[in-house]
């Protein structure tokens, strides 16, 4: 039963996490960042030397993922990876393995599982497609390609490291083609999900405006 589920999608740095996080936060519901599992998918393969295009292997690693999330800590087999998992190149090894057919099949239970009595509300790329398809309510969020290039940069310097602006630009860019492109589960907007659009939006207003929708929708 997904009548307790907020899917939320939509690409990279177009804010959804912060966002679901926080409506997460205020409806007292459980959250899950369905990113980070195939951040941490890529992170253990790469740890375990296992090519980041061997589909199988992959796909095997992602079965045994040794993962708990633990308020702000990731930990993968009991190391703290929260940190480890954001590099733009983790980043990018995510999307080649969430390319992968066998890979998603081996991450949708899991994802599933975060579904609890009091509520979740899910972020990615296919929450509302394909995870959770009977969502109550579906957003997909979005944002100009300039303003989420600008986001991140920001994030980057934020956490004290270095940025290239032109070189993020290119990577969101090559990252959301290959979201938009593959053939399963593919970065799209459901027709059943409301369009939020952040480019001259903050924070707050979205949360709002997603909690509005929630009001309307039970
Ligand atoms: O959201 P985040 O940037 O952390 O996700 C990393 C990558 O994981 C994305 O670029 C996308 O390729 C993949 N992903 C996905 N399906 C999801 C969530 C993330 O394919 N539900």
């Amino acid at each position: 039963n997904q009548d307790l589920v907020i899917a939320i999608d939509g690409p990279s740095a177009s804010g959804k996490g912060t966002v679901a996080q926080l409506v997460a936060e205020r409806l007292g519901f459980a959250y899950l960042d369905s990113g980070a599992l195939y951040r941490l998918t890529a992170l253990a393969a790469l740890q375990q030397g296992v090519a980041w295009t061997d589909e199988v292997a992959v796909a095997q690693v992602a079965t045994e993922l040794d993962v708990a999330f633990v308020g702000e800590r990731i930990l993968l087999a009991s190391a703290d990876v929260a940190l480890a998992i954001r590099a733009e190149e983790i980043g990018s090894g995510a999307s080649q393995v969430a390319a992968l057919p066998m890979v998603r099949a081996a991450l949708l239970q899991r994802q599933r599982e975060f579904l609890t009595a009091q509520g979740l509300v899910a972020d990615g790329r296919d929450m509302g497609s394909v995870v959770f398809p009977s969502a109550k309510l579906k957003v997909f969020l979005s944002a100009s390609a300039q303003v989420r290039a600008e986001r991140r940069y920001k994030q980057l310097i934020g956490r004290g490291e270095e940025a290239d602006l032109a070189l993020i630009t290119a990577d969101l860019q090559s990252r959301d083609d290959r979201d938009r492109q593959r053939a399963v589960a593919p970065l799209a907007q459901s027709a059943d999900a409301f369009l939020l659009e952040t480019s001259n939006m903050n924070v707050e207003t979205a949360v709002a405006q997603i909690l509005d929708w929630w009001q309307l929708k039970r």
